[in-house]
């Protein structure tokens, strides 16, 4: 049924004429936001709101999107493949290091102009949280600004969107009519012209920027994910560990956890609908702690990934990211004894120097790291470990690099994300002295790099000729070759007479390997 609405205008400045005037043209305003569409083209559009999502940085952003989106379109929108086809264009962003800081800022610039037809901008993530209301500055034609602390009032900010949409469109057609009034009034009374139609732009701004003082996790059950075997679930957001050089305790707020009870509901309504792979989410999942009132009911995080492992129709649960202060023997105890858990742990080191790990504020040291890590090859399961590294931090010698590097040598990592260090707003590290100049952080990217690329082609190299179970992830038509993911999170790459199904799990034998990747035959 359609919607129906009465205009009674009260306006003291108009004649009854000149009020008919103003009346046709809050009435085409309000038919046009009526279809959902600007003014311009009402008539040709489909009636529902629509939005665009593009998503920037870490997993956590990822499946925050997917929150977002399934929240939106509970709100009535419809999610569009195009900012062309949207009427609110939405940027969830990352602002771990300048670089994807800076993308937004392009994008926004890039699509400034579609503000003329009506589209509204909004910024959502960690740069929203941390530029707050400075974005409106910068980019006047953002009309919302949301950290990822406020998600769960989307909602009402919509609202406040949609409503503001409303009134600003009102009285700029109140005033453009007011103008257009006033205009034929002179013309009608004294015959001479005044200034015709004027654009009347209404700044909406609408924020949404609670930051370390909320308690509160984005529980929704509108989560719209994308890849229907595989799943992300959060078990834990914010963080208080303030690494010097990290944007992260100030963008996502302080640490908190989601009760043991409502992550394994989840994770058995994931079972139910089909995912057999779940990844436990969380800055830091291990410093888990289940808020959980009743004592008998309350997990640590190894136990509740037990518990999510022991869920009936999940074969594969995975976890990041791990900090190694928090990461205790147990949980390589729970990997040994339940084998749904993936054999797979990525613990960041940062640096293998115990110099630079404390002027980081990292709360452990080379040593420490290294006992981690004997415990990991300790276990019965042959443990897959990677990691992530920051090179050229403030300070960082030859020496401390050299650190990290035989750090590589003596881990043996089956893979390893390397950063140029980025000075970040808010953090200790910011006022550092001794920073590398810029040639000598991507000097010593590629360095590292080289020799974890040498370290992988060995690593890799003493799977050919086993046997490995994997999740098919999809069909590769170039290389005629289904691409499968093992537990250790290896790309095995595979040739099948029959194809598999995507989704299903398949044993492939490795016959050949690649630095990054396994190549193989089906087995069964
Ligand atoms: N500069 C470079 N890399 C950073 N990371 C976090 N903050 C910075 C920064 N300021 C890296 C860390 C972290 C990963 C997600 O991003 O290695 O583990
Ligand atoms: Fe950032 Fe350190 Fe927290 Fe990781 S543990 S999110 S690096 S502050």
């Amino acid at each position: 049924m359609g919607r129906t609405f009465r205009l009674i205008i009260h306006h003291p400045r108009f004649s009854p004429i000149l009020d008919a005037a103003a009346s046709t043209v809050i009435v085409r305003v309000i038919l046009s936001y009526m279809a959902g569409v600007p003014q311009s083209d009402a008539p040709h559009r489909n009636s529902s709101k629509t939005f665009y999502l593009e998503t920037f940085g870490c997993q956590m952003n990822v499946h925050d999107s997917e929150k977002v989106i399934g929240t939106l379109v509970h709100e009535g929108y419809r999610q569009v493949e195009t900012v062309e086809e949207a009427d609110l264009i939405l940027y969830n962003t990352c602002s771990i290091r300048d670089k994807a800081e800076q993308k937004v800022f392009h994008r926004l610039a890039d699509y400034k102009k579609l503000q003329a037809q009506g589209k509204k901008f909004g910024v959502l993530g960690c740069v929203a949280q941390q530029e707050g209301e400075k974005i409106f500055e910068r980019a006047p034609h953002v009309s919302l600004v949301c950290g990822s602390a406020s998600y769960r009032r989307l909602p009402e900010m919509l609202v406040q969107l949609e409503n503001a949409h409303v009134a600003g469109a009102l009285e700029a057609a109140t005033l453009e009519a007011g103008i257009e009034a006033r205009r034929l009034q002179a013309e009608l009374e004294a015959g001479h012209r005044v200034e015709g139609k004027r654009e009347v732009a209404k700044l909406v701004r609408i924020t949404g920027l609670d930051d370390r003082q909320t308690d509160e996790c984005f529980e929704t059950e509108f989560t719209a994910r994308t890849n229907p075997y595989r799943g992300y679930i959060t078990i834990i957001e914010g963080c208080d560990k303030f690494c010097s050089y990290c944007v992260v305790p100030f963008t996502r707020g302080k640490e908190r956890s989601r009760t043991s009870e409502s992550v394994l509901a989840e994770a058995r309504q994931m079972a139910d609908l089909g995912y057999s792979e779940i990844q436990l989410l969380g800055q830091n999942v291990n410093s888990y702690k289940d808020p959980t009132s009743d004592l008998g009911k309350k997990k640590s995080f190894a136990e509740l990934l037990a518990a999510v492992g022991e869920v009936p129709g999940i074969r594969r649960v995975r976890f990041t990211t791990s900090h190694p202060r928090d990461f205790g023997r147990d949980i390589v105890e729970a990997i040994d004894a339940v084998p749904t858990l993936c054999d797979h742990v990525h613990l960041p080191v940062q640096s293998g120097s115990t110099r630079v790990l404390d002027a980081m504020q990292r709360l452990y040291n080379r040593e420490q790291y290294m006992q981690r890590i004997a415990w990991i090859k300790a276990a019965k399961r042959d443990i897959s470990i990677t990691t992530d590294i920051i090179v050229g931090f403030p300070g960082e010698t030859e020496t401390d690099f050299g650190e990290t590097l035989s750090l590589l040598e003596e881990v043996g990592y089956d893979s390893v994300f390397t950063f140029k260090y980025s000075p970040r707003p808010n953090t200790p590290s910011l006022s550092l002295e001794d920073a590398i100049p810029d040639e000598e952080k991507a000097r010593r990217l590629e360095v590292v790099m080289a020799r974890q690329r040498e370290l992988q082609i060995t690593q890799y190299k003493k799977y050919i000729g086993a046997n490995l179970e994997v999740m098919v992830e999809g069909y590769n038509e170039g290389r005629g070759q289904w691409v499968g993911r093992t537990s250790h999170n290896k790309t095995l790459n595979f040739t099948a007479g029959l194809g598999p199904k995507v989704g299903s799990f398949a044993v492939v034998r490795v016959t050949a390997s690649f630095p990054n990747s396994l190549v193989g035959e089906l087995v069964i």
